[in-house]
């Protein structure tokens, strides 16, 4: 249950301060792939939010597809293998990729979707992250674009959930 309409636990990032940084990192894509076309590839559901704010502030021929993964559990850690529970629609021969992911945290998620798509010879592939925390990592992984980086808290809000719940608050939260 919410406790107010729309509004749970501390808030640690605003909606202003995402739709800034958005700005800053849309940019700097834009910069970094001057005159060519870009694919964003969203990953579900918690990076949703966030790729909506950086697309509009791409001025490029981008596009987007998505792909949905799930963690095997505990597993997870030791194996490094994430479940493909939808597949992009596109090829990505040759195409400048950027996934586009709610949070780092072990990096696992990140880590075997870099290996995975590098497998398809995309001609560039970065990564970019609403929020990284650092504290958690357990896999080494290079962010080329990252939002902002957290403490060691359980987050929720702009598309991050707890049980699914808390993904549509407009602001970085924690659970208190
Ligand atoms: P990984 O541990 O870096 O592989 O992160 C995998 C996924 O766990 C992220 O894409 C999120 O969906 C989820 N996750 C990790 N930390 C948090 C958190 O603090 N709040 C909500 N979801 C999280
Ligand atoms: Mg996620």
């Amino acid at each position: 249950m919410m406790t107010e309409k729309n509004h749970k636990g501390e808030m640690l990032i605003s909606q202003q301060e995402i739709l800034e940084r958005a700005k800053e990192i849309g940019k700097q894509i834009t910069e970094d792939f001057a005159g060519e076309e870009v694919l964003l590839v969203g990953i579900l559901k918690g990076a949703i939010l966030w790729l909506s704010d950086i697309v509009k502030e791409i001025d490029l021929d981008a596009r987007l597809d998505f792909m949905a993964v799930s963690s095997y559990g505990a597993s997870t850690k030791t194996t490094g293998v994430v479940k493909i529970l939808k597949d992009l629609d596109v090829p990505i021969e040759d195409k400048n990729v950027i996934i586009v992911e709610d949070i780092a945290d072990t990096g696992v998620t990140l880590a075997y979707l870099t290996k995975y798509l590098m497998g398809r010879g995309p001609k560039c592939l970065k990564t970019c992250a609403l929020l990284d925390k650092p504290a958690r990592r357990q896999v080494d992984i290079d962010i080329d674009y990252v939002g902002f980086e957290v403490e060691d808290k359980f987050i929720i809000g702009y598309g991050l959930d707890y049980n699914q719940q808390y993904r549509n608050l407009p602001y970085i939260s924690c659970l208190d």
